[in-house]
């Protein structure tokens, strides 16, 4: 029987929390690559928080969706046929994807190699892809941790959260999560090597990170912002560093943004904070391959993914994620492990 190409295509734009209706389902032949093209057979989609916004502008970072337009995400999956010079039937890639089961691609756009074979193909969406590479960036380059000192990272139980505690222990830090519920928390410490965990949910932050932390925290990573930001930042130790990764505590926000009450201890503990974007930070991605692959194959760095199995479960994965439903790297399996 003819292979398809299974689709997931924008029906509507969000209001509040994405919904499935938001998304239509297509069917259609599976592309042939042209000269200076290869055709990839997509094993894994990544979910992240920012495609919410790709249904809406763009992020500035993909091209605006209209109606009927293939959902972009990340993937990872096997060239299955090529006509590129760099890239062999064969190789291992991931990049652009789209919610879909093939993709046509030049090479260009963030599609890279998948270099390491130590851990099964949805890492290379996971720790040993852009999300890793998030971690890593977000904490070696922007905070220069150093043995001893204290480290607090909200969103700890999530994808880019569940990488940064493990590195941060690598580097000898001791390393407080921040995450929603009991069974997260638990995950943190029983995992992922965090010292201790806070259940933003049930508990006063601001309280628990002072007897987590009684001397300040050194670094803080925040996937979240809004208060629990707010908390992490009335807890700084002199000459601290906030790298500033994410705010999903605010994305669905309507009206008025959480005004944080703390900056002033930005100031008053010299403190240095810095947002940034991994993909302005390429040029550090294979470093972060390299380094991260060999902790994986020596046990260091524990992989925590969450895997929903099939195409059609794309637009409630992507809603799970503003839910806290998932626990760790969040990806779809469209097709079986290809190692
Ligand atoms: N700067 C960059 O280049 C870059 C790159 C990748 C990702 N990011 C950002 O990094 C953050 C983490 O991304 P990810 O892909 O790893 O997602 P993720 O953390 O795996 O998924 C979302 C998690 O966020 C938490 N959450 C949801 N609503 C929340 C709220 N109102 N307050 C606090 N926590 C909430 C949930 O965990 P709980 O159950 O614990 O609430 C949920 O599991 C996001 O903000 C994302 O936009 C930035």
């Amino acid at each position: 029987m003819q292979a398809k190409n299974r689709q997931w295509v924008l029906a509507a734009r969000p209001d509040g929390l994405v919904k499935t209706t938001d998304f239509a389902w297509a069917e259609g032949p599976v592309p042939e690559p042209g000269p200076g093209e290869f055709l990839v057979r997509v094993h894994y989609l990544s979910l992240a928080p920012v495609m919410r916004r790709y249904m809406i502008d763009g992020a500035g970072i993909e091209k605006p969706l209209a109606f009927g337009d293939v959902m972009h995400g990340r993937g990872a999956g096997m060239v299955v046929k090529s006509n590129h010079p760099d890239f062999a039937v064969g190789d291992a890639v991931h990049g652009p994807m789209g919610w879909q089961d093939y993709k046509v691609l030049d090479g260009t756009r963030l599609t890279f190699k998948v270099r390491q074979r130590v851990a099964p193909l949805h890492t290379a969406l996971g720790c040993l892809g852009i999300t890793g590479f998030t971690a890593y960036i977000g904490l070696f380059d922007l905070c220069e941790p150093k043995p001893g000192q204290t480290v607090l990272v909200s969103g700890a139980a999530g994808g880019v959260g569940s990488i940064v505690g493990p590195l941060a222990k690598i580097a000898g830090c001791r390393v407080i999560g921040i995450a929603g519920g009991p069974e997260k928390c638990a995950r943190l410490t029983s995992q992922l090597g965090y010292d201790a965990a806070i259940d933003y949910r049930n508990s006063d932050v601001a309280a628990e990170i002072a007897k987590a932390a009684p001397e300040g925290i050194n670094i803080y990573f925040d996937n979240v912002g809004g208060p629990v930001t707010d908390a992490a930042l009335g807890h700084l130790a002199d000459k601290a560093r906030v790298a500033v990764c994410g705010q999903i505590s605010q994305y669905l926000a309507t009206g008025e943004l959480y005004g944080i009450r703390n900056f002033g201890q930005v100031l008053k503990k010299h403190a240095r904070i810095e947002g940034f974007f991994v993909y302005l930070h390429a040029d550090r991605f294979e470093e972060a391959e390299t380094r991260m692959s060999q902790w994986v194959a020596d046990g260091r760095l524990p992989i925590l993914v969450d895997i929903k199995d099939g195409l059609e479960q794309m637009p409630a994965a992507l809603r799970g994620l503003y839910l806290g439903e998932n626990i760790g790297k969040q990806v779809v399996r469209v097709a079986p492990d290809p190692w």
